[in-house]
Parts: structure tokens; C-alpha cells; sequence
């Protein structure tokens, strides 16, 4: 079996997203192809499904197959909820007691509960048995102390154990020994008890990490580093992007959108990659500009000497500026989504003078308003937020401003060309929008 295969007879043993197991994957070769050193551990394995998949990523380069892999679980479930959780996870309502020595707590709740000898054969049936792998079985507060001398270094620390109190004492006892710029997934971060572990840690430590989210899932992680873990150029120039780059530009060469001799305003130019495609286009004038601080360096690098584009540090959160200049053309790729309220970003238009937009965003088909995000930086957000807008609320707006808006033929791309019902997959589209005069 490849591995996507394996993925999905993984997923069977799963509690989570598919999206979420292909970023246990990602995350366990990511650790492996940046050689960053440890141990990859699971604490909370259940059936295996995200313990599995972290292991798959690792060994699917041949360096990660000396890795050990720790799966720690009581194999009896969760434990109960103490004084700092909200709810008893998988049965909601805290009805015992909890405020009581944490000792107490450590009782099985009876939800996920399976035993190491199911974990084992699952582990076996996936042909994973062969690697350096141990399952530690008890309550992490017990078993944790009698094996630790034995993990040196961690470069994965995954936790999923719903509630605060291992949360926290894992990530208390095992943070000095987390390489730098290894990682830390936590599964429940949609739980107020382990969020509450996490927050309580950062503030106790002095940091301050960056949240990255998972699409379409609850689970979050974040990296033992202050920096961004990728450059820009990493970012913008990496396969995902060139590909998603080609079908967009191959798509705005097929809209025949006139922008020769016009004034253009490209809003979130990133590092310039779109700007340059622009440039193509014989236009009399280009404002560039991007809000990341490490983006603009680069952008205003390369057009430092350019007649035509000009170039603008701003933060499209704060108030917007102002121009008296009348700009032909908004050019708007993928920057809607990136901001904590996007609505707002519609509204600066209508006093922005210019004519026409191409705008591309993502989208959010049910009938919520906006689902905001926390923590998408490794997708740009200045904020760290992003957020999802709801297609018919951003299609009332433009008509506000546009005489006609107009959903032209879409990218040669999966991203443009899903099925609306499909959650699992960033839904975009491409709409232009144009006034008469
Ligand atoms: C939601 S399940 C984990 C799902 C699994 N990680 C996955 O992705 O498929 C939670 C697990 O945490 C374990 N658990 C909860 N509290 C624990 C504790 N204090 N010590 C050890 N295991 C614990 C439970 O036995 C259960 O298997």
C-alpha cells in the first residue's frame, strides 16, 4: 500500500478530520525533512489514527526511521474533569465532584476507551510494528515519571487528552525537552479546559506562540520558535502556490481584462509574485501593497527601482488609506480571507476611488456570516486571524457598490471547481465586479 492508502485505512481508527490526520502526517515529515531532532510522542492515542499518521509521515523519508515514537494512554479513557475544565468530554455535564485532589480525578470516564493490545494491532495490521515504536499505558501523571529519563529530546509533542490537568502537565514537564522548532499539536484546543492549560502555560513561560489552525478542524498547533518557521519565498514560492498561481493567471489571460495603460491597486501582493504578472499587462501604474512586514521587505526590494509599480507597507486592518488618485482596476487575490472582518474591507471600497475589481477569496456556503479563525499565519493573516465569508453576504455588499457582478469562467483548479456541499476542501471563486461609468 502507498501512503495515501495507508492514510485511509488509518483513518478508520480516527477521532478526528481527514484534515487533521493529513497534518499529523505533514507535521511528523516536516520534523524529519527540517531535521529537527526527538522523539515524536502521542499523548491520548485512543485507536492510534493521529499517532499512526504522525509515524507514517516520519518514516515516509528513510531519515525519520530511527525515530522512537512514544503512545502514551490509561487505555482505560478519559479521565474526569477537574476545578479548570467546563465539561466531562464525549458526555458534557460535570456531575462529580472536582474539587478534589487531582489524584482523585484520575478515574476513567468510560469515552475512548480502548485497550493497548487493540492499539497494538492496529499499529500491526498498518505494517507500523516494524519501527521504533512504545506504548506506555497508565494515566500520563503516573507513567510519564517512569519512563522520562528515557526521552532526551522530543521533536513531536502531540496532546489529546481532552482535559486540563494532563494537558498542562505534560506541556510543563516536557517543554525544556522539545527542540527548538519542533512542535506541539493540541488536539482540543476547541476544549475551554485544555485551551485554559495552554493559555495559563504560554503566560507562565513568557510566550506568546503563534496558533496555527487546521482547515475544517478544531485541533491547533504551534512551533517552539517566536520566528515564522517558513521565509516568504519558501511560502509563496512552494508547489501549492506556484500551481494555484498558474491556473490564476492562466484564467485572468482568459478573461481578457483590458489593463493596458490603466491605474491599478493590487490589495495583499504577498512577495510580489502577482505584481510581477501584472506588469505584463502594460499598465500605466501599479500601488502595490501587502501588510506582513516580512512580505513588504521583499516586495519593496524588487520594485525599488520600477517606474510603474509603486509600493505601500499597510495593514488592510487598520483604517484604510486614503487616495485621491482613481484607480482603473482593484486587483483583490486572496486577501478577503485573511482579515478578521472582511465585511469591513467591502465597506472601504465604497469610498475608495475606482472603477472596477477582480476579487478572489474563499468562501463560506451555509448561513453563518463569517467564521472567524484564530491563528492562520502560516496563511498570511497580519492579525492572526482569517475568516471565511459567507458568499451571499459579500455578493449583497459589491451589488451595493457595483452595478454588475459577474462569476466569469473559474481557474483550471480543484480549489475553484469543488462541489459547494464539500467542506473539506477551501472553496474559491473568482468575481468581477464592474460599474458602467
Ligand atoms: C479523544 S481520545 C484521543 C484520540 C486520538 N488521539 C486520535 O487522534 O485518534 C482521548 C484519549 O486520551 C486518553 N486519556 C485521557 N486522559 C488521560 C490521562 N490523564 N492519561 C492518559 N491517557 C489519557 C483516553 O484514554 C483516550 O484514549
Amino acid at each position: 500500500m502507498n501512503d495515501s492508502q495507508l492514510l485511509d485505512a488509518i483513518s478508520q481508527a480516527l477521532y478526528s478530520t481527514k484534515e487533521t490526520q493529513m497534518s499529523s502526517y505533514e507535521l511528523g515529515k516536516y520534523v524529519v525533512e527540517h531535521d529537527i531532532e526527538g522523539d515524536i510522542i502521542e499523548c491520548g492515542v485512543a485507536m492510534g489514527g493521529n499517532f499512526a499518521s504522525m509515524i507514517l509521515g516520519a518514516v515516509s523519508l528513510e531519515k525519520g526511521t530511527n525515530r522512537k515514537f512514544w503512545g502514551f494512554d490509561s487505555f482505560e479513557g478519559i479521565q474526569l474533569a477537574g476545578e479548570k475544565d467546563t465539561q466531562q468530554a464525549g458526555i458534557g455535564e460535570i456531575t462529580h465532584n472536582t474539587d478534589v485532589p487531582y489524584e482523585d480525578l484520575l478515574v476513567s470516564s468510560g469515552i475512548t476507551s480502548h485497550s493497548q493490545e487493540q492499539v497494538m494491532n492496529n499499529l500491526n495490521t498498518w505494517g507500523l510494528n516494524k519501527y521504533n515504536i512504545e506504548l506506555v499505558a497508565g494515566w500520563v501523571q503516573n507513567s510519564i515519571p517512569l519512563v522520562n529519563d528515557r526521552i532526551n529530546k522530543i521533536s513531536i509533542l502531540r496532546l489529546d487528552m481532552d482535559i486540563y490537568h494532563p494537558t498542562k502537565y505534560c506541556l510543563d514537564i516536557w517543554w525544556d525537552k522539545l527542540s527548538d522548532g519542533g512542535v506541539v499539536i493540541i488536539d482540543d484546543w476547541a476544549l475551554d479546559g485544555v485551551r485554559t492549560a495552554c493559555y495559563e502555560f504560554f503566560e507562565e513561560k513568557g510566550i506568546n506562540p503563534e496558533i496555527h489552525t487546521i482547515t475544517n478542524s478544531t485541533p491547533t498547533y504551534f512551533f517552539k520558535k517566536t520566528k515564522q518557521m517558513i521565509s516568504p519565498q519558501e511560502l509563496f514560492n512552494c508547489n501549492e502556490y506556484e500551481e494555484i498561481d498558474k491556473a490564476r493567471f492562466e484564467n485572468f489571460d482568459q478573461l481578457g481584462i483590458d489593463f493596458n495603460d490603466k491605474n491599478i491597486l493590487e490589495l495583499g501582493s504577498g512577495i510580489g509574485n502577482h505584481t510581477k504578472f501584472l506588469l505584463t499587462k502594460n499598465p500605466k501604474h501599479i500601488l502595490s501593497i501587502e501588510g506582513r512586514i516580512e512580505n513588504y521587505e521583499i516586495l519593496q526590494k524588487l520594485f525599488k527601482n520600477d517606474k510603474v509599480v509603486k509600493t505601500l507597507h499597510f495593514d488592510l486592518e487598520k483604517p484604510y488609506p486614503k487616495f485621491n488618485k482613481h484607480f482603473d482596476w482593484v486587483y483583490n487575490y486572496g486577501l478577503l480571507y485573511h482579515l478578521k472582518n472582511p465585511f469591513e474591507a467591502l465597506d472601504y471600497l465604497k469610498d475608495l476611488p475606482h472603477s472596477n475589481m477582480i476579487l478572489e477569496t474563499c468562501f463560506l456556503f451555509d448561513g453563518k456570516e463569517n467564521n472567524v479563525f484564530e491563528g492562520e499565519i502560516l496563511t498570511q493573516a497580519v492579525s492572526g486571524y482569517g475568516s471565511r465569508p459567507n458568499i451571499n453576504l459579500v455578493m449583497d455588499k459589491l451589488l451595493e457598490i457595483y452595478d454588475t457582478v459577474l462569476k466569469p469562467t473559474q481557474p483550471n483548479h480543484i480549489w475553484y471547481n469543488k462541489n459547494e456541499s464539500d467542506e473539506s476542501v477551501l472553496y474559491r471563486i473568482v468575481l468581477i465586479c464592474k460599474n458602467k461609468k
